[in-house]
């Protein structure tokens, strides 16, 4: 494995790990080495989208050890989507056992402490049930399989360059933008790909009603830094990132005041740096923001150079994720 130049796709690993729901229960975990689904073709997941994911990651340590961040979050996250769209939610535990195992099962596959790279965790939760109503799947399956990824954009932590789109929403403000289902993701597919012809590898999408307010940036959150303030979104119509959630904690460590509160595009002329986060880049600086629109663009820093702030956020979440720096509030689970 080339383990330096890993991009962020799906490579095989040896194991995926399920269990299902069926008659009220979740059965006992199943160690399977195929990468296949079978599927009643009436399953939920296939017509009324009852699907729902989440992804993390498990680091090797400076020490050896082996590091899933946050593994407690995702798995609340995991099962307020399945209650908003009426799936089985898997259990803390299940959850939790279904990630450890299948990061045990899959060892080799963990990149070496050094190479940027780490172990991308996917669970899956899906309606497997058959029905042809719009209802709820009365059967579904959990699912976690593993792949070892290297950094999101190939920018690398270099700042880089979005494009507003005001044509296309990813969701409402009372939708599911606050859940992680596939049907958000699809719904961002022809933004993301417009972004990406015209040379951006994100969209900066605004709210729904409006357009007045500034949403989140592809699949991650959008903060900004002014006069020692971390500034954040509130929207009900994005997801609440959980490196977000660890940033502003930080933030907050080092001094920062933190505003979550809505936030106008047209503040963006007054941010000192500005960046999306989130599992998959931890840290993306943003240092440009292109709205076709008005033809404008807009610069944060000098454009090119990780804002001072950036940097110390992404090097001080870096550090707690392979075990370089103490970890005070326990978020990761060692395995
Ligand atoms: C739409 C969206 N927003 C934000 C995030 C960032 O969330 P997290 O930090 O939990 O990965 C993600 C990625 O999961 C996402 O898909």
């Amino acid at each position: 494995m080339d383990w330096g130049n890993l991009g962020f796709g799906y490579i095989k690993t040896d194991w995926n790990v399920r269990s299902t729901w069926r008659d009220g229960a979740w059965s006992p975990l199943e160690m399977t080495d195929s990468e296949y689904l079978t599927l009643h073709m009436a399953s939920t997941c296939l017509h009324y989208g009852q699907e729902a994911f989440e992804g993390l990651k498990a680091f090797r340590g400076a020490d050896g050890k082996v590091r899933i961040f946050r593994l407690e979050e995702n798995a609340r996250r995991m099962i307020r989507t399945a209650e908003y769209t009426m799936m089985a939610p898997p259990t803390m535990e299940l959850f939790r056992e279904a990630c450890v195992e299948a990061v045990k099962r899959n060892e080799k596959y963990i990149p070496p402490y050094g190479t940027g790279a780490s172990l991308y965790i996917r669970p899956l939760l899906i309606g497997t049930g058959a029905q042809v109503g719009v209802k709820p799947a009365k059967e579904y399956m959990f699912v976690v399989f593993v792949t070892p990824v290297g950094p999101y954009y190939k920018e690398g932590f270099r700042p880089i360059s979005v494009m507003v789109d005001r044509h296309h929403d990813r969701s409402a403000p009372l939708g599911t933008g606050f859940v992680k289902v596939g049907g958000n993701y699809a719904a961002s597919l022809l933004s993301g790909a417009e972004a990406a012809r015209a040379n951006y590898p994100s969209v900066l999408y605004l709210d729904a009603c409006e357009k007045k307010y500034i949403d989140e940036c592809g699949a991650a959150n959008f903060f900004a830094i002014r006069d020692g303030v971390y500034i954040t979104p509130r929207s009900t119509s994005i997801l609440p990132s959980i490196t977000n959630m660890s940033i502003r904690q930080l933030a907050t460590d080092f001094g920062l005041k933190v505003e979550d509160r809505e936030v106008e595009f047209a503040e963006i002329p007054t941010f000192e740096e500005a960046g999306a986060c989130g599992t998959a880049a931890v840290i993306s600086p943003i240092g440009k923001i292109y709205d076709p629109d008005n033809e404008k663009t807009y610069i944060l820093g000098d454009g090119v150079t990780p804002g001072p702030w950036c940097v110390k956020l992404y090097d001080a979440l870096r550090a707690i994720q392979y075990g370089e720096a103490p970890d005070p509030r326990n978020w990761n689970t060692i395995i």
